[in-house]
């Protein structure tokens, strides 16, 4: 019981369309394993009610909430009601993040929309989650915050906003770190690497009419460790470790969770 007693707002706790399972939704789960209450905040409410139904079966109190990280009131609602409900906030994980879905596009190609929706959704929307949870967490004196960036912020990668987006993750990350340490308040970034979920595998089979198969193995093959992607259930348990009290001296850290992918060039 690792969050025993433990509140926490996961932002992204619904999942894409797809096989099997995303980030968010994994993470709410091991969080709710480990002892945490959980609010499940989403844009799509079916897909966060979901992960809601999935973690009271672990035994969690947790209720879905509907949010879009581009609203800031939407965000300032769903960590109001965390507070409202459980009196504090312990945990705060965003995990919002779109790329080909979002339009993306090569430096040469992107259109001003594109770029403009997925730094909101990517990046603002993060911002704007700290922006409404320091100051209660300054208050209890106590508190952590996990970003899902991206290997592909380090990573040669082919489109723009992503890329410049997951970057600018680590960057706020660590400035929100050190601004806020003296508050007992620790932040800390994970840089998936290629991970089989839903959002990243049947994303790709679709807008390159591939099977799932096809784009799975294509994945696989660039993994270094064995040769395989990793699972939702990597990066949940990384942030289960990032939000627990296992990592009270850790604050302003980017954690690789990519098998490897990082050591290639680095
Ligand atoms: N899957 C990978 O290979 C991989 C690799 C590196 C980083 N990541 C990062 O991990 C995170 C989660 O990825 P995933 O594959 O589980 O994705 P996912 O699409 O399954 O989950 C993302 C969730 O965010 C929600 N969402 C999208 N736009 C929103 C908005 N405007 N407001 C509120 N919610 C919104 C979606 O409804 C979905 O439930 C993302 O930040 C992604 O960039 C994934």
């Amino acid at each position: 019981m690792r969050l025993a007693g433990k509140i926490a707002v996961v932002i992204g706790a619904g999942q894409g369309p797809g096989t099997g399972m995303g980030n968010g939704r994994a993470t709410s789960i091991r969080f709710a394993q480990e002892g945490a209450n959980v609010l499940a905040v989403d844009r799509d409410l079916a897909s966060a009610e979901e992960t809601a139904a999935m973690v009271r079966e672990k035994g969690g109190d947790c209720i879905a909430f509907a949010a879009d990280v581009t609203k800031e009131a939407t965000l300032a609602a769903a960590i109001a009601a965390a507070r409202e409900r459980w009196g504090r906030i312990d945990v705060l994980h965003n995990n919002v993040g779109v790329s080909i879905a979002g339009g993306d596009a090569p430096p040469t190609e992107i259109t001003e929309e594109a770029f403009d929706r997925i730094c909101a959704i990517n990046l603002r929307g993060t911002v704007m989650a700290c922006k409404h949870v320091l100051p209660i967490m300054r208050e209890q004196q106590a508190g952590a915050i996990v970003n899902i960036s991206s290997a592909a912020a380090v990573e040669n990668y082919p489109y723009v906003a992503y890329k410049a987006t997951k970057s600018a993750m680590v960057a706020f990350t660590k400035q929100i770190a050190i601004q806020n340490a003296e508050y007992g308040i620790r932040a800390n970034v994970i840089l998936p690497g290629l991970m089989d979920t839903p959002m990243a595998v049947d994303t790709r089979a679709r807008a390159m009419g591939k099977s799932r198969a096809e784009v799975a193995a294509m994945r696989d093959a660039k993994v270094p460790l064995r040769k395989r992607m990793g699972t939702a259930w990597d990066v949940a348990n990384a942030a289960l470790f990032l939000a627990s009290d296992e990592a009270n001296f850790i604050t302003g850290v980017a954690l690789p969770v990519d098998g490897g992918a990082l050591v290639r060039i680095g």
